[in-house]
């Protein structure tokens, strides 16, 4: 497939992201075994990742999903987090893991957790797919990391920039004149 032109390099591969997908979700289908777990993706950009994830699972999943902003469509975060869309289940009870694309500052995932284990889970866990390193502001407890990739801004599989490139099917770096004007 052709380099999108607005991509300087790839990251990771469809080929490197189908396979790590694959070993997280035999990974938490070992931890899980038959205990019922409700997947939250976090939109919109996880919605890719945790459809892969959800069918890389053979135990019993539900999927439910959260909506929340924290960057508008610049390049930085605010660390401002709106609930756009909140859940539609109750979790009292049950078997949550959050589903999240990426974990950069931490702000968003700290108040979402803050958030969802007021709601009183069995169990509140996280699956990211990429870490930034050395970006965290706040020390977030991630059970389950696909990839740890440097601080660059990277768009695809479901990461975005202005709402575009979630399409693409392997991350890679934006070339920094795409987001300088
Ligand atoms: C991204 C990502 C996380 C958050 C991580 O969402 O999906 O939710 O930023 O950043 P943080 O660790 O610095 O808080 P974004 O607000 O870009 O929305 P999107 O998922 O709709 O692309």
């Amino acid at each position: 497939m052709a380099l999108n032109d607005s991509i300087s390099h790839v990251i990771l591969t469809e080929e490197d992201i189908r396979a790590r997908v694959r070993d997280l979700g035999e990974q938490i289908g070992r931890d899980y075994g038959d205990r019922p777990l409700l997947l939250v993706g976090v939109l919109r950009g996880a919605a890719i990742f945790v459809a892969d994830l959800a069918r890389a699972m053979t135990v019993p999943v539900e999927l439910d999903f959260m909506a929340v902003s924290s960057y508008g469509s610049t390049t930085k975060s605010s660390g401002v987090v709106r609930i756009l869309k909140d859940l539609d289940e109750d979790i009292e009870g049950r078997d949550v893991l959050v589903v999240e694309d990426i974990l950069d500052t931490g702000l968003t995932l700290k108040y979402l957790l803050r958030n969802l284990a007021s709601r009183k889970p069995a169990s509140l866990e996280v699956a990211t797919l990429l870490s930034k390193e050395g970006r965290q502001q706040v020390a977030i407890d991630c059970k389950y990391v696909g990839f740890s990739i440097p601080d660059e801004f990277v768009v695809g599989y479901g990461l975005d920039y202005a709402e575009r490139y979630r399409n693409l099917p392997y991350i890679g770096v934006l070339k920094p004149a795409v987001y300088a004007d």
